[in-house]
């Protein structure tokens, strides 16, 4: 539980560096590699909508971009009246890389809910389809 909190904790600092100016809805999200170092990352939205990046997404490239592929949780945060469920996008992204990560959902109530990638993306498109022996044989 410990654990959990620090990483909500993490996700919060994360938000304050949202750059949101369009939705103005903030989010931030903490990553926890199986190394145990933690990747912050927070929404980065632009002029041209679908060029925004989520919280998640930004969390994962940079954790990749240090070295890290392998991770036990992330936590998101955002200001709204649940605990914040990631996007589709990102569900997808999540699953590239740990299907089983912890998934910890919050909001600055402090309600929380906590699922895994898995049960929040059941049957994910992933390098399986790609990279399996039986893949190689598509003509
Ligand atoms: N957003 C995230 O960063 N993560 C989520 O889990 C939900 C949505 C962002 C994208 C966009 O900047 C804003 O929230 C509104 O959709």
């Amino acid at each position: 539980m410990e654990q959990v909190e620090r990483l909500l904790a993490e996700a919060k600092r994360a938000r304050e560096n949202a750059y949101a100016p369009y939705s103005r809805f903030k989010v931030g999200a903490a990553l926890l590699g199986k190394s145990g170092r933690v990747y912050r990352g927070c929404n980065v939205e632009n002029a041209s909508y679908g060029a925004t990046i989520c919280a998640e997404r930004a969390a994962i490239v940079q954790a990749v971009s240090q070295g890290e592929r392998e991770f036990d949780a992330i936590a998101v945060v955002a200001d709204m009246p649940e605990p914040v469920p990631p996007c589709g996008l990102c569900r997808q992204v999540l699953a590239e890389f740990s299907p089983q990560m912890q998934v910890i959902m919050g909001n600055l109530a402090g309600q929380v809910r906590i699922t895994s990638v898995e049960q929040l993306y059941p049957g994910a498109f992933t390098q399986s389809a790609l990279l399996e022996p039986d893949a190689q044989q598509r003509g």
